[in-house]
């Protein structure tokens, strides 16, 4: 509250100060400003340095929606999971989907109980969120994404009552009003705690101490004795370049066949291209082609490297 109010008065100056520039533009001498009919206001500011003014009691009011875990700052109003379902499918399945399991990579609003130690874990309303009155916050202050703050108090409460529904946290018919919102208990309210632990993992040493001048703080690496590179056999360090410059600039593409790239070893996708001769491939890979851009994008590549990733290419589909 505090900080969202604070919040609304610097924004309040924000847009004043730009105000006080545009209208008083023409007459400001060296920081002066000369007081007109359109910067009056200015000239009545209250903030701090002369700029801005309070925020109104209607300013802060657009900023503190917050609702919190014990139901504070809920408007008054009630509706069942019932009352929402129809909302919900036209306005928030086409994301979500009709069951809450999320389409695409849209998030997934239910299910996920007791994946929250497995190595992917599924963070859901009813897996992870320790308090309903953020499903009730969230809803009203983010969703429908493209819409935000578009919808109802009575319809925030059906929607909140139909996500909850979803996850089995409350029954179909269940009127979730102002008053019950609180006492609804997320299965995951107790998975929050405030860290504890130390800072640091010494104990502060009050007696006998190390001397402070004997401590130093290094941050050079230890000097190690510089080893010769054992030198391959050429021929081999050829073919293998091809592979790994294939692999770290040319497969991103090329592997999966991105953007209808030919994929090494589909024979009848580089029939024609094969035809036109190992010159001219390497000239495309060099200057780039259709979606292909020069080098793959690599342009610290040598010429030579990219010849040997097309030889790569063309080893992989001769073969
Ligand atoms: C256009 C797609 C879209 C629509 C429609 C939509 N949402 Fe969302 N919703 C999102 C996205 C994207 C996020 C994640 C936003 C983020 O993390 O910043 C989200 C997040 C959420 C979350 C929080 C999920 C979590 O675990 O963090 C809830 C709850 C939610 N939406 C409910 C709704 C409800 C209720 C509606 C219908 C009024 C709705 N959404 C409509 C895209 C959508
Ligand atoms: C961003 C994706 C992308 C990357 C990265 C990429 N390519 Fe391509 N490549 C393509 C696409 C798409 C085509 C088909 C272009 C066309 O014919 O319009 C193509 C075609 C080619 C061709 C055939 C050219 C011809 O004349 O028919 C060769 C050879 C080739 N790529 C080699 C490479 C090499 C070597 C690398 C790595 C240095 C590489 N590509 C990286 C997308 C990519």
């Amino acid at each position: 509250m505090f900080r969202l109010a604070s919040l609304a008065l610097i924004v309040a100056a924000l847009g004043l100060s730009a105000c006080a520039a545009d209208a008083a533009g023409r007459n400001q001498v060296a920081g002066e400003i000369t007081v007109t009919e359109a910067n009056a206001s200015v000239a009545r500011s209250s903030g701090h340095f002369g700029y801005g003014q309070d925020a109104s009691e209607a300013e802060i009011a657009g900023w503190d929606i917050d609702i919190r875990p014990d139901g504070v700052g809920l408007p008054p109003g009630g509706a069942t999971a019932e009352d929402g379902e129809m909302l919900y499918e036209d306005q928030c399945a086409l994301c979500h989907g009709s069951f809450g399991e999320g389409v695409g990579r849209y998030p997934v609003l239910a299910g996920g109980e007791g994946t929250l130690t497995d190595e992917r874990p599924e963070k859901t309303v009813g897996s992870y969120w320790p308090y309903a009155s953020t499903v009730w916050d969230y809803i009203h202050r983010a969703m429908p994404f493209t819409q935000p703050e578009s919808l109802s108090d009575q319809e925030v409460y059906a929607l909140t009552a139909y996500v909850l529904y979803l996850n089995d946290l409350v029954e179909y018919d269940f009127e979730l009003t102002q008053d019950n919102l609180a006492s609804i208990e997320m299965p995951n309210k107790d998975g929050f705690f405030l860290d504890d632990r130390p800072d640091t993992n010494n104990v502060a040493c009050m007696s006998n101490c190390k001397d402070p001048a004997s401590i130093r703080i290094t941050s050079s690496p230890p000097v190690t004795e510089a080893v010769e590179p054992e030198v391959a056999d050429p021929g081999v360090a050829e073919a293998s370049d091809g592979r790994s410059i294939y692999e770290q600039a040319c497969a991103l593409c090329h592997a999966a066949g991105v953007g209808d790239a030919p994929i090494p070893g589909d024979a009848s996708a580089w029939a024609e291209r094969i035809s036109a001769g190992r010159e001219a491939l390497i000239a495309s890979a060099l200057g780039g082609k259709g979606l292909m851009p020069p080098k793959g994008g690599q342009v610290q590549l040598s010429d030579e490297d990219v010849a040997a990733a097309v030889d790569y290419i063309l080893e992989l589909t001769a073969n």
